[in-house]
């Protein structure tokens, strides 16, 4: 074992600062790809009979909320989609992770009226993927309920669970021959915790402690459902894969004493394992079931505020992500925390978690606040999901660097990220063990960053969103993702070992 590791090092390159930069090459069968999401690069939000969802309007009706900006055309991959396949071919990605806009489709959401252009669309783009050997990885849901649907109360309401197995169904029988990479929800933490707690994102519910944990108990179980419709339904003829994409910082300790590690493991039971736990073993993890019951209860609720699941969702739910998924961006540390003064009838997530978490001021920082270059904590973070869920397949199906957009020069910040962060998830892989299969870069273009709007981007390309041909331009960073992809290797070829 010493000697091994004694090679890795003296075969690795040396960084600017002090960062290793692994000289192995990834797996042959390796996945290599870029991800999207349909609100934020597809624009055509009314066109051919789209229905409209909840980004269409919080941008609408409140602009405030959103950088008074909107994804009404954003890069126009409705119409241009050829040409962003054609991006992709001359990367040479193997796979392309895009989502489906569930109004576009299904305009009022529910099955009983569909669109054929919008159908026609997701139809054509995965033929030409097909074409050019590009596999396509489709969620189902990336944040765009269908406002019909959010009017019925969205994911507060369990209804929820069945309209969403209808859409699944759909999919499945109109796309299930050509597509065998399904994710059903795109970071359920996201779309609960700020859709139906914090109100930062669409439907900008503000129900913190309650609505949120609603809108994930109704998820999961329509997750769990859809997943066991395509196993006794499709699995046979299709025979593709279903999973659910979760999104977490890694939480590191803030010393190594007991009290602040173990502050740490909460806030990642508390994040990933909130959806983690029930699709990989039926429950939420004991922790949050503990900490919000009793805080319910001091708070004057009769029951906790985090439902319970019956012991038939219990089976349904248990075991139903043929993968693991992780989409990462950075990292924070956490540190126990005296327990906060309960405040009657002010529930919130936070304060159920109840620890410390920060970023220290010398991490490096990027435009945004909460982001922060942490290379490191990719790697622990996929070796965590590893130990905790049994040593699973594992695909990385986010990353990327946040800038202003105006940066066209960007080996140096968006080039280094992906390079720093592949190859401690490459160290995850070939000195952990864990079972890394893939990883899709946030992101082929710059896009609609929701909240954001587009102050800022992640793209490989940049996207001029002023000039009406929204005409796209190769960043430098695109030049080095395509030798990674190419080659599996991230350092010069010659110096890169299998
Ligand atoms: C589809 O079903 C919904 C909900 O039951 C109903 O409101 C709507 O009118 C139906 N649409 C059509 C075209 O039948
Ligand atoms: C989930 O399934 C596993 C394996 O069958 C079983 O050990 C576990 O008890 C189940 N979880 C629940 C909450 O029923
Ligand atoms: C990793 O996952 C792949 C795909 O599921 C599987 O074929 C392979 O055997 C796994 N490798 C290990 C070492 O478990
Ligand atoms: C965008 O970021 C670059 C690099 O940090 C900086 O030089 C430029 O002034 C910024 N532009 C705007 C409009 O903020
Ligand atoms: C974007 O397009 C507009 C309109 O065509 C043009 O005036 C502007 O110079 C372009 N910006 C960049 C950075 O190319």
């Amino acid at each position: 074992m010493d000697v091994l590791i004694i090679c890795c090092c003296l075969f690795s390159i040396v960084f600017a600062d002090d960062y290793f930069v692994s000289n192995r090459r990834f797996p042959k069968n390796f996945k290599f790809g870029t991800a999207s999401a349909a609100y934020q690069i597809e624009g055509g939000w009314d066109a051919d009979g789209k229905g409209e969802n909840i980004w269409d309007r919080s941008t609408h009706l409140y602009p405030e909320k959103n950088s008074y900006q909107n994804g009404d055309i954003a890069c126009d991959s409705y119409n241009k989609w050829e040409e962003d396949v054609e991006l992709l071919k001359g990367m040479g990605v193997n796979t392309y992770r895009f989502s489906i806009a569930w109004s576009r489709v299904l305009p009022t959401g529910f099955v009983n009226s569909s669109n054929p252009a919008g159908i026609a669309y997701y139809k054509n783009l995965i033929a030409a993927l097909k074409a050019n050997n590009i596999e396509p990885l489709v969620t189902m849901h990336h944040w765009d309920i269908p406002t019909v649907l959010e009017d019925l109360g969205g994911f507060t309401n369990p209804e929820m669970q069945e309209w969403f197995v209808d859409y699944a169904r759909f999919l499945f029988e109109i796309y299930g021959d050509d597509v065998k990479e399904w994710i059903t929800f795109n970071e359920p933490k996201q779309t609960c915790e700020h859709g139906y707690g914090t109100g930062a994102l669409a439907p900008n519910i503000v129900s913190p402690g309650i609505k949120d944990y609603i809108c994930g108990h109704n998820l999961i179980i329509a997750h769990g459902k859809a997943y066991r419709m395509y196993e006794q339904e499709f699995k046979n003829k299709q025979n593709g894969r279903v999973t659910m994409v979760i999104d977490s910082n890694w939480f590191e300790p803030a010393s190594d004493i007991p009290e602040d590690v173990e502050a740490a493991e909460r806030n990642l039971l508390f994040t990933y394992g909130w959806f983690g736990h029930p699709v990989n073993f039926g429950d939420y993890p004991e922790i949050m079931k503990e900490r919000i019951a009793s805080r319910s209860q001091l708070e004057g609720f009769e029951s906790s505020r985090l439902p319970t699941f019956t012991e038939e969702e219990k089976q349904i739910i248990n075991g139903t992500v043929d993968y693991m998924c992780v989409n990462i961006y950075t990292s924070s540390m956490a540190s126990a925390s005296a327990e906060p003064v309960i405040k009657p009838l002010n529930p919130d997530r936070d304060s159920d978690i109840g620890t410390n978490v920060f970023q220290p001021d010398d991490w490096e920082p990027t435009v945004t606040s909460w982001f922060k270059v942490v290379p490191w904590g990719s790697r622990k973070l996929v070796k965590w999901i590893s130990d905790t869920y049994g040593h699973p397949e594992i695909m990385v199906t986010e990353n990327g660097y946040h800038d202003n957009g105006t940066v066209i020069h960007d080996i140096d910040t968006r080039g280094r990220y992906h390079k720093l962060y592949l190859s401690n998830l490459q160290d995850a892989l070939y000195k952990d063990g864990v079972n890394l299969t893939g990883y899709m870069a946030w992101a082929l273009t710059d896009d609609f960053e929701w909240q954001y709007g587009y102050n800022i981007q992640l793209g490989f390309y940049q996207v001029n969103f002023t000039d009406p041909e929204r005409p796209r331009r190769p960043k430098d960073s695109s030049e080095y993702y395509r030798h990674v992809v190419t080659t599996g290797c991230l350092v010069p070829e010659e110096e890169c070992i299998d």
